[in-house]
């Protein structure tokens, strides 16, 4: 089993509409998924309850709970588990950043988000995670001023995961009656988006665990 969280101080980066989406797409990928919300908003809760099918079936589990709740999923023969937490550097958001494969931090193309994102990956660094930056909301068609500078801080602060993922009216509508964007639009360009996230992430998490292999020989 593997485990991405969605960490960043920052409030409405995106990290419970993208950890949603995604997650369907790495279902409809072949993915055994499981959510775990720690956010004590219960946004993918709430999420799951409008869904109403226990195909990415999500649970609210306190922290101290998650080393154990993440040994029964595997042995359970989930394949991946994704990790939403609230925006805020809390004891909670810490358990969720150590029990992760990879982290990412969503980011919006705008100063406070990238500041915010800086001292998430700090704390990331001293914990010695993976982690990688994520562009979302960005102005869709064009590629404008604000989005080459984001992605230059991002990149330098220690690497963007592509693609950017644009502000589209999908991720919103598909949030609010409990779908991921490619069950409300499949061939829509945020399925897209979705479809080469997930692409990269598993290109990601191969890296780190040949790099973990080679470090433990
Ligand atoms: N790519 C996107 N396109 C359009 N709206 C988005 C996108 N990502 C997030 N949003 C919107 O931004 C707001 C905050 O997103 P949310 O996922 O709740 O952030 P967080 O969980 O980080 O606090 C929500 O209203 C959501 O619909
Ligand atoms: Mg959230």
């Amino acid at each position: 089993m593997r485990t991405i969280a969605f960490v960043t101080q920052k409030g409405g980066a995106g990290k419970s509409t993208i950890a949603s989406s995604l997650a369907v797409t790495a279902h409809e990928a072949g993915e055994r998924v499981f959510i775990i919300d720690l956010d004590p908003q219960q946004s993918l809760v709430k999420w799951s309850q409008t869904r109403g099918e226990a195909d990415v079936p999500v649970e609210a589990v306190s922290p101290n709970k998650l080393p154990n709740v993440l040994a029964t999923l595997e042995k359970k023969g989930v394949t991946l588990c994704i990790i939403d937490t609230a925006g805020a550097e809390t004891a909670t958001t810490k358990a969720a950043m150590k029990a992760a494969d990879l982290c990412i931090i969503p980011s919006r193309p705008n100063v406070f988000d990238i500041w915010a994102s800086e001292q998430t990956r700090m704390s990331l660094r001293e914990l010695n995670k993976e982690f990688v930056f994520l562009l979302n909301q960005c102005p869709p068609a064009q590629q404008s001023a604000r989005v080459e500078e984001g992605m230059k801080a991002l990149e330098a602060m220690g690497g963007l995961i592509s693609p950017l993922v644009a502000a589209r009216v999908d991720y919103q509508e598909a949030a609010r009656y409990g779908y991921g964007v490619s069950e409300i639009n499949p061939h829509g360009l945020a399925a897209d988006e979705m479809r080469k996230l997930w692409s990269s992430i598993k290109k990601r998490m191969a890296r780190g665990k040949a790099a973990a292999t080679r470090n433990a020989a």
